[in-house]
């Protein structure tokens, strides 16, 4: 395929749809990759109705053989990856004001941690495993990370969702390195806070704000660099 290929996961809403629309604007081919069906066929529909160029795959993060079926359907029918956008993510702590819920790290049940880290963190890294012979020399990938993943920042509460952000932090550095002969960078954005499900409708930032740093790492040439924590398009602490 000539046109350059994106891949983004959790793309039927939020940050991840916004994405796709926004890289299908700039003329790639974007693989809209959602775990509910019905859902991802409601993103394509409307990426098609602008005529922008995508596909629906079916993929839930945590799903090997998923993650797999799309690495080899990349591999043999579109023959390249451009940019691959980790996005899918969950926040599976609630709050409550007297402390009492999962959001409370004495509370917390154990299971809730392993499962965020399993679709935060280990998400990604099923992704950039399975598409690793299919990224181009130059490829960009970009992990959609929170600031509550920073050591430097780090406070109390969300124990789950800040341990798997700094997980996949660590991906980023480990895969910065690991891919860096072949020219692929690889960064962690924090979108800020931002009014979709996940954030909330207190939530300081629309989602055109919240995609612009994630759309600038994935394709700007002034974004050249790897192994970068980046907010704003401005570096931030670990
Ligand atoms: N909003 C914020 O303030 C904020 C701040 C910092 C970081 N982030 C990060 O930004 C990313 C996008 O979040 P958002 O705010 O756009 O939230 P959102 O509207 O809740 O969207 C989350 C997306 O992730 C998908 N997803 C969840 N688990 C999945 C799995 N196992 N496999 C595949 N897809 C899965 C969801 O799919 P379903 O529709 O099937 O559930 C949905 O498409 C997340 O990684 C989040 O941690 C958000």
């Amino acid at each position: 395929m000539e046109q350059a290929v994106a891949v983004v996961t959790g793309a039927n809403r939020g940050l991840g749809l916004a994405t796709s629309r926004a890289l299908g604007e700039l003329g790639y081919h974007v693989v809209l990759c959602a775990r509910d069906s019905d859902a991802g066929a409601r993103a394509q529909e409307s990426l098609q109705a602008d005529r922008l160029s995508c596909e629906l795959r079916r993929v839930d993060v945590t799903r090997s053989e998923e993650v797999s079926d799309l690495g080899r359907h990349l591999r043999d029918n579109l023959g390249r990856v451009d940019v691959l956008v980790n996005n899918a993510g969950v926040n599976l702590e609630s709050y409550r004001e007297d402390g009492s819920r999962s959001a409370n790290p004495g509370v917390v049940s154990p299971l809730t941690v392993l499962e965020s880290v399993n679709i935060n963190a280990l998400g990604a890294l099923r992704m950039i495993q399975a598409l690793a012979d299919t990224f181009v020399h130059g490829a960009r990938i970009v992990n959609v990370s929170s600031g509550m993943g920073q050591l430097t920042e780090m406070e109390g509460g969300w124990l789950g969702y800040r341990m798997s952000k700094t997980a996949m932090n660590s991906l980023t550095r480990v895969f910065a390195a690991a891919l860096a002969e072949r020219s692929i960078s690889v960064n962690s954005v924090c979108p800020g806070w931002v009014r979709t499900d996940l954030g909330g409708p207190r939530a300081t930032r629309s989602i055109a704000e919240g995609i612009d740093t994630i759309v600038w790492l994935a394709t700007s040439e002034e974004a050249r660099e790897t192994g970068g924590f980046y907010r704003d398009r401005t570096r931030i602490a670990w």
